[in-house]
């Protein structure tokens, strides 16, 4: 909706463009904030070195503290860790390195009785290669009903050593792996879309749908409020299985093509039959109590294919990666919002805004590069390193815009403690598919899932009680741990708990958004500035500061200044929440 509404203020000749109106309270997910727990890197209680559940929930208190209504687990399945647990050998079972069932009902239960609902981490586009299911298969012969299971197919070529397709996994390398039959032959190929011990699981097979909506009930009858499902938009492949020989870039979608050119419909992503899935999986939640939800995690090409993903029958969420991925750019930041907000309310869903995730270089090392964006897949010690301090400046002023967003937002942990991406990690200790895979030409994503500080004098920083971590912090982690950040006044901490108390009083998750135009020095090429209910909020991406009059400002991402009568001067790279002191402030 793009109505324009008297102006805010006439002597400012400001005019507000309203993108979104306020919706009613209703489910939680609907404007829910929640945090992302990477188990390998939260809290270790055993010593190991390795993040468990019952580390977790020794910390849940944080994120009640924090103000977070929710927490998504990333895997901690039974699972040989060749994709840090995104390859699942046992949908059913914990991992003994994560803990066990027990633990996890014990988690779950802590974070009810907290007030914190729990989503888990659905993996339903491949399995482990060490999946009961996929030995079967690897024991079975061509054709057999196990192997239907997976995408077995026979190889092109004279012998069949050509691979059925030109498809290439989004870890680098081909997207088929070949086996060897039982008398010793080589034989069939196999798909993967990432490492070769993530097998593709084939859709079009019956016990393939019927075990999947067993495991989510398997967790629902536990009691998790939602799942986070993988790779959503993969599932279905086409059956003609064409050649389209692209690597895919994790999260931005962008598809590599060498000439440059406009590599046409892929054949496996985002494919019409996946909404089939998602609208079965949306009646056997609708079949429990409570507002359970399903979060789509779809690198698809536009706001309004992804926004499908939420049609009325289908999930309730789907990661909006738009915000991730644009430049730290005033005008394209204000099309990305304005598109996502647009494409979720014609379907009725919530926008859910992300910044950060285990897949990609963390904010305030991202924004703190030269050039802005997704950015590179994975950092090290001989790339170009970022500017820390604009990184984190930036990401805090980012943060304290997305928190103002109508809609939901995830949090990756760390985020708020501003923690950067370890960018100089050693070759040695690496573990991302994606490194092996490239020949060491991408760094991977190492560097975002390092153990988290949260105790400034400990050993591993408090993050393992022996020291022990499975990647190591960097030395000077010390400033960003949680205790060391802990009721100090501006710290990146207290800056998103602050933000966080005021995002539930202004009751901004189930607000409005209107941009606001001609605000004094405030062009829209480097300022963003809307209401949100009666908060004026204004991200200045400007290398100038911007002068403010007849605002109370409530919150901020960084130092303001003062001006000459009462103004108040917001410099670059800052956001301010504020409330404007006039009568004629818009209300909801
Ligand atoms: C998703 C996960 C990523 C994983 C991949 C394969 O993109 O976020 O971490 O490697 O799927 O499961």
């Amino acid at each position: 909706m793009t109505t324009t509404s008297p102006a805010l203020d006439p002597e400012a000749l400001t005019t507000t463009t309203l993108v979104h109106p306020a919706t009613a309270e209703a489910e939680w997910w609907r404007s829910a904030v929640i945090y992302q727990v990477y188990p390998r890197s939260f809290a270790d209680s055993d010593g190991d070195g390795l993040g468990d559940l019952p580390g977790i929930t020794a910390r849940l208190g944080h994120l009640t503290r924090l103000g977070v209504d929710a927490l998504w687990l990333s895997p901690f399945y039974t699972s040989p860790q060749r994709d840090a647990g995104y390859d699942v050998a046992d949908y059913r079972s914990v991992d003994p390195r994560f803990g066990t069932l027990a633990d996890a009902d014990a988690l779950i239960e802590k974070a009810h009785r907290l007030g914190l609902r729990v989503i888990v981490d659905l993996v339903p586009n491949h399995t482990s290669s060490e999946h009961a299911w996929f030995q079967a298969a690897l024991a079975a012969a061509p054709g057999s009903p196990e192997r239907a299971r997976y995408v077995f197919r026979d190889g092109k070529g004279p012998d069949g050593e050509q691979p059925p397709t030109n498809w290439r996994s989004v870890f680098g390398g081909p997207a088929w792996s070949r086996v060897t039959e039982a008398d010793g032959r080589p034989g069939q190929w196999y798909l993967h879309l990432f490492d070769a011990t993530q097998p593709d699981l084939n859709w079009e097979n019956d016990e393939v749908r019927a075990e999947l909506e067993s495991v989510l009930r398997f967790w629902l009858d536990r009691g998790v409020d939602g799942f986070r499902v993988d790779v959503a938009h993969g599932l279905v492949k086409d059956q003609s299985f064409p050649d389209w020989g692209h690597r895919t870039d994790m999260v931005s979608g962008d598809d590599e093509d060498d000439a440059g050119h406009d590599p046409g419909p892929s054949p496996y992503w985002d494919q019409p039959g996946v909404h089939d899935i998602y609208r079965r999986w949306h009646q056997v939640l609708a079949g429990y109590d409570g507002d359970r939800c399903l979060v789509a995690e779809a690198w698809a090409d536009t706001p309004e294919k992804i926004a499908a993903y939420t049609r009325p029958d289908e999930m309730q969420q789907a990661f909006n990666f738009d915000y991730l991925t644009t430049p730290w750019d005033a005008t394209r930041l204000r099309e990305a919002i304005t598109d996502g907000l647009t494409a979720s309310d014609a379907v009725g869903a919530p926008c859910t805004w992300v910044m950060s995730n285990h897949d990609v270089v963390r904010a305030s090392s991202r924004l703190g590069l030269p050039e802005t964006g997704k950015g590179p897949n994975g950092i090290g010690a001989d790339d170009p390193q970022p500017d820390a301090e604009l990184g984190l400046r930036r990401a805090r002023a980012a943060a304290l815009l997305m928190l103002a967003l109508p809609g939901s937002a995830y949090l990756y942990q760390g985020e708020e403690l501003g923690l950067p991406e370890h960018t100089t990690l050693p070759d040695e200790v690496r573990e991302d598919p994606a490194f092996f895979r490239t020949g060491a030409a991408e760094k991977g994503r190492d560097g975002c899932r390092v153990p988290l500080p949260w105790e400034a004098d400990a050993p591993a920083f408090g993050f393992s009680p022996t020291g022990a971590t499975w990647l190591p912090q960097p030395a000077d982690w010390g400033g960003f741990a949680v205790d060391a950040q802990k009721g100090v006044p501006g710290s990146t901490y207290e800056t998103y708990r602050t933000a966080l108390r005021l995002r539930r009083d202004f009751r901004l998750g189930t607000g409005s958004l209107a941009w606001v135009d001609g605000l004094p020095d405030c062009t829209a090429e480097r300022v963003l500035a809307f209401t949100n209910r009666e908060l004026l909020v204004l991200a200045n991406l400007g290398a100038e500061a911007v002068a403010l009059r007849d605002v109370e400002v409530l919150h901020a991402s960084g130092p303001l200044g003062g001006g000459l009568d009462g103004e108040v001067l917001v410099p670059h790279d800052t956001t301010v929440w504020a409330r404007l002191r006039r009568d004629d402030a818009e209300r909801d």
